[in-house]
């Protein structure tokens, strides 16, 4: 008998998880306009809201957090830092930033300008806000199998390189400062980008002399997912993948609050010392000295650690494999979910959950309400409230698909836990029928409306709602 997986770590130190009634939080939703990014965090029992910067450090992160160097220049965390970056990624140069979307901020401003074109798969939307800020487009190449979330498909980030080569023609490429590849890529469920695709991409970008960045937050679940389910490299080890990875990109960008395993960081890294004196003016005005850029001695300490853990093997598969349990109890209770189930989060289809809501009232954002008031659950919504009003028109954009994201942090959570999600689920699709509407909007911002809209309990037939948002 082969003996179970479990995880490669034991707890230290716990966190107390809060209950409430599902009266309790029924009311305080309504309190709070229906919004989740309005909650208390103790008023969550699990809260998968994000696995972005919730993760668990280990005893030897937090060991480099007594040993962190806060020197403003020449730091020792720095260079430990540094060290960890040419080891595992192999770049040269290592621009700190406090978060991923310092690092675009910093990187676009040295190398996008109005009227460019970004070609990538599925953008993140810091991305492609930072792509939008700048007057410039970001075009979507993914293959067109990432939207229909009942397709099996194994790498479903790929770029469709016929729509990625018919984008160069139809821009010019002097107008593409660069080809944009993100692994995993979050937006179409945390689905993995193959090998053979990113040396395609990088053919097909080296053949018109553009160059290739890569937005890597989750680049350690996608080298997993490259080992498990692209045969030529079963037997190649993690980091092997992960420089196979990266051989052609000029520039990588990271969140490392997901596979660094800290609360919070980013980075760019590099080859060009041309590009990287350049960066370095921008990290100077907006977000410190080159050997810290927005981040602590002791935060890059830990995270040179977690880098180098967040490539274990035995890690991943445990990471990867606790988001997959999840999916099959879903599964098992008839939930409709993204398929095949990605690197970090469960993506439920509200669509064929609530087919009887209409997209004007937000169907995802119905379901993530009812997963709060039921158990507690905290997911978020990726659908049209995310995907918000289109600039010129300032109507709703009605999303591709709607989506309840329930992301899970690394190392916080145990199996019990989900066990816990998936009944919570269960209960909710057990009266999905009832539910007959969704929200029409109180109060909106005039961009990034999801994080502070005000929302009520759509009593309208669908048919007015629809009218009232147009
Ligand atoms: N790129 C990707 C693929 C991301 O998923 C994120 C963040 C960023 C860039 C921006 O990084 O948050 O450190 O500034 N994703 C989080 C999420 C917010 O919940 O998926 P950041």
């Amino acid at each position: 008998m082969k003996l179970p997986a479990i995880p490669p770590y034991k707890t230290k130190v716990v966190e107390p998880v809060y209950f409430r009634t599902k009266e309790e939080r029924r009311a305080k939703i309504q309190e709070v306009n229906y919004n989740l990014f309005n909650i208390h965090s103790d008023w969550v029992i699990i809260d998968l809201m994000t696995d972005s910067g919730t993760g668990a450090m280990s005893e030897q992160q937090w060991a480099e957090i007594m040993l962190g160097d806060e020197s403003y220049a020449g730091s020792e965390s720095y260079f430990k830092l540094l060290r960890s970056v040419q080891d595992i990624l192999g770049f040269e140069f290592l621009a700190p930033t406090h978060q991923g979307r310092a690092a675009e901020n910093i990187l676009f401003s040295a190398t996008v300008k109005e009227g460019d074109v970004i070609p990538g798969n599925a953008h993140f939307d810091t991305t492609k806000g930072h792509i939008e800020f700048r007057k410039a487009k970001a075009i979507d190449c993914t293959i067109a199998e990432a939207f229909d979330t009942a397709l099996e498909h194994p790498f479903k980030g790929n770029i469709d390189l016929e729509k990625l080569e018919a984008t160069i023609l139809q821009y010019g490429k002097e107008h593409i400062p660069f080809i944009n590849i993100t692994v995993t890529c979050n937006t179409v469920g945390g689905q993995p980008v193959s090998l053979a695709n990113i040396q395609d991409t990088c053919a097909l970008a080296k053949r018109y002399g553009i160059p290739v960045y890569m937005d890597i937050a989750r680049y350690a679940e996608n080298a997993y997912f490259i080992k498990t389910r692209e045969a030529a490299y079963a037997d190649w080890s993690i980091r092997d993948i992960v420089k196979a990875m990266f051989k052609e990109a000029e520039v990588v960008w990271m969140s490392s609050k997901k596979d660094g395993l800290v609360n919070i960081g980013g980075f760019i890294a590099l080859n060009d010392p041309e590009l990287y004196e350049k960066l370095g003016q921008y990290t100077i005005i907006y977000e410190g000295f080159l050997t810290y850029g927005g981040m602590s001695g002791r935060a890059m300490g830990a995270l040179a650690v977690g880098l180098q853990e967040g490539v274990d093997f035995h890690y991943l598969e445990d990471r990867v494999m606790q988001v997959q349990y999840l999916g099959e109890q879903l599964k098992k209770h008839g939930i409709p979910i993204q398929e095949p189930v990605g690197g970090h989060a469960l993506y439920i289809d509200a669509k064929r959950m609530l087919p009887q809501i209409p997209q004007t009232q937000y169907p995802a954002q119905l379901l993530a309400v009812e997963a709060y008031i039921e158990g507690g659950v905290r997911g978020v919504e990726i659908g049209t409230l995310l995907a918000d009003r289109d600039p010129e028109t300032g109507k709703d954009r009605m999303a591709e698909m709607e989506l309840l994201r329930l992301a899970i942090p690394r190392r916080v959570y145990s199996r019990s836990h989900m066990d816990y999600v998936a009944a919570t689920m269960a209960k909710v699709a057990a009266r999905s029928h009832e539910l007959e509407n969704g929200f029409n909007i109180k109060r909106q911002a005039k961009i990034l409306r999801h994080f502070t809209v005000e929302l009520e309990r759509a009593k309208s037939t669908q048919k007015e709602a629809s009218s009232l948002l147009v």
